[in-house]
């Protein structure tokens, strides 16, 4: 019995053991096959309600495709039909073979080209565009992280600010050029006190200098959305898991000790809340932003809407594990924030943004992937 089967039976749900879901993500590889199904959530059939009216199927360059999202978003596109030009630098801050598994994926689609360059080499950037003649751009790359961003300040100064920037002067030279769609965080709402978290709040006060980045990112595609009309829409990323998720984040730690029976390292003495969102219900919230004919610059949220607490969130995975965490509770960490809580209304009303997925369909599902990808063999 897989996990999602065990812990839905566990909650007293009806569902079958067989019942499986034809997924958008599905695939031959580990976790990126069928999708069970819960309860009425048809995942494939809104996320082709929102790409079939994207007409225009032409190349798409996605920045950062060998990274978590960006393996998502650029499989679905390839599954649906585009054409895809991904480039990565394959750097280091996580396992490489994980980002290698990833891009291996993509590889399978004859309509996927991938550069292991850096978007930091702008030469190299017009090259490409010249090339490949992409007019729309999903740029994903960038490097993640609040804790890590405390001893390596220049990587996030030169992949987040510089690199951001390289993207937004490829816009402003591709003629024709369509919609920018980059990645911007939940971190820039800092120490936000008031909840949810809403696009209207002020954001000028970041607490870590990633947030900082992703906050000159979006005033930046701002500028450039005025000065030389480039239509870009920047998402607010909260929490994302999910199959080949990033192993230096809290939801793949956790299942990874708890596994490995090792104790985990839960900040705030486990007084923390979060907005955790599935990878499919982001990758639809990309595919809303891709297709919106907005024009100029906007922001939007992409969350789940709901704050968990972190000790349930822990709670789902002991269950989907079987076992129980080693708890190591550790007080606050500085960039850190103690809740995250979106207000997606913004989202829903102009992208189609309805997430579909809680912590107690996506932590199973997670947890599956994790099992068949880092245990079967
Ligand atoms: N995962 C989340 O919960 C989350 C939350 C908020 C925002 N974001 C943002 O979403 C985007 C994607 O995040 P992710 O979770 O997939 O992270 P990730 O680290 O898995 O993916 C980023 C990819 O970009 C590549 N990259 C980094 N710097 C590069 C450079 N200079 N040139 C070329 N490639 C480079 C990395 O090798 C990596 O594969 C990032 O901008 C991140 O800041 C993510």
């Amino acid at each position: 019995m897989d996990s999602i089967t065990k812990f839905l039976k566990s909650k007293n749900s009806s569902i079958s053991e067989n019942s499986t879901l034809k997924s958008s993500f599905s695939g031959t590889a580990a976790g990126v096959g069928a999708i069970p199904l819960v309860g009425a959530i048809d995942i494939t059939a809104k996320l082709d309600n929102v790409i079939e009216d994207v007409i225009d199927r032409s190349k798409i360059l996605v920045t950062g495709c060998s990274g978590f999202i960006g393996f998502h978003v650029a499989k679905y596109l390839l599954e649906q039909g585009f054409s895809v030009v991904g480039i990565d630098n394959m750097n280091k801050y996580y396992s490489k073979q994980l980002k290698e598994s990833r891009t291996k994926l993509l590889n399978r689609h004859k309509n996927f080209k991938f550069y292991e360059e850096d978007i930091c080499n702008y030469g190299f950037l017009t090259k490409l565009a010249k090339k490949h003649e992409f007019r729309d751009i999903i740029h994903l790359a960038a490097q993640p992280g609040v804790r890590y961003s405390i001893e390596n300040p220049f990587e996030y100064e030169r992949s987040n600010v510089q690199g951001h920037l390289n993207i937004l002067e490829l816009c402003r030279n591709i003629k024709n050029f369509n919609k920018l769609v980059y990645a911007s965080s939940s971190s820039v709402y800092g120490n936000n006190k008031k909840l949810p978290f809403s696009t209207q709040d002020r954001t000028d006060e970041p607490i870590s200098l990633y947030a900082a980045t992703k906050k000159s990112n979006e005033m930046m595609s701002y500028t450039y959305a005025h000065l030389y009309g480039i239509n870009a829409i920047g998402l607010r990323f909260f929490t994302v898991y999910g199959s080949y998720g990033r192993p230096d984040m809290a939801p793949f730690k956790f299942t990874k000790n708890i596994f490995e029976e090792k104790p985990i390292d839960v900040y705030n003495m486990g007084n923390m809340k979060r907005d955790f969102t599935y990878i499919n219900d982001i990758v639809y919230g990309v595919m809303g932003a891709l297709k919106s004919n907005f024009i100029g610059h906007k922001v939007y949220n992409l969350g789940n809407s709901k704050a968990e607490d972190l000790k349930e969130f822990i709670r789902v995975i002991e269950e989907c594990v079987g076992k129980k965490a080693i708890i190591n509770y550790q007080p606050m960490q500085p960039g850190d924030v103690e809740e995250t809580f979106a207000d997606i209304s913004d989202a829903k009303q102009d992208l189609g943004f309805i997430p579909a997925i809680d912590i107690y369909t996506g932590i199973p599902l997670f947890v599956d992937w994790y099992k068949e990808y880092y245990l079967a063999k």
